[in-house]
């Protein structure tokens, strides 16, 4: 039985605001992986990508997955491109129900847009085409690692939670407690 709750989704999609939100109301430890990779290199994500490269930043996330994936009574908030690395999502399979959360380019457009340039990929002032194009190339590993979708578009943090809560009560493996 699984005992960790993964979000995976595309930047802005609420994955750290609803793992907050959902470790807190599940009594699970709440973790997140881009906190983990900014301790870790002692320095923040646009740094990592600016002074070390996108490859440096990849190879971190897979170091803090391998080391948290097998944790118990977790839940895990993953940066947007885990799934590039399929290594990754089948760690967190060990342990984890996977939650993909989506939400439409426009949402995702209107979330990010006060972001300055703490998301490196997005960091430009035309953000609209470099979402479409990057949720169209990642869309099918997202499906593919999702155990539960959730279309976040129309639903605010505390409604995506308990989405997230009646959806798992249906999912056949999960644990609820340690
Ligand atoms: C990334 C998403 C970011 C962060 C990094 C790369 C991505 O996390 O890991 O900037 O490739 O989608 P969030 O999805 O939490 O913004």
């Amino acid at each position: 039985m699984k005992t960790n709750i993964a979000l995976i989704g595309f930047m802005g999609a609420g994955k750290t605001a609803v793992a907050r939100l959902l470790a807190k109301n599940l009594g699970k430890e709440l973790v997140e992986l881009d906190c983990l990779i900014e301790n870790r290199a002692g320095k923040s994500i646009a740094d990592i990508f600016r002074e070390d490269g996108e490859i440096a930043f990849r190879q971190l996330e897979i170091d803090v997955i391998r080391e948290v994936a097998g944790n118990k009574n977790q839940v895990i908030a993953c940066g947007g491109g885990i799934v590039l690395n399929k290594i990754n999502i089948d760690r967190l399979k060990q342990e984890a129900v996977v939650v993909y959360l989506t939400a439409s380019a426009d949402v995702i457009q209107q979330r990010v847009s006060t972001d300055g340039d703490t998301r490196p990929l997005l960091a430009r002032n035309n953000k609209a085409p470099t979402i479409r194009q990057m949720l169209e190339f990642r869309q099918p590993f997202y499906e593919r690692a999702a155990d539960i979708r959730i279309d976040t578009s129309a639903l605010d943090i505390e409604a995506t939670a308990e989405m997230i809560i009646t959806r798992l009560k249906n999912y056949a493996g999960f644990n609820w407690q340690e």
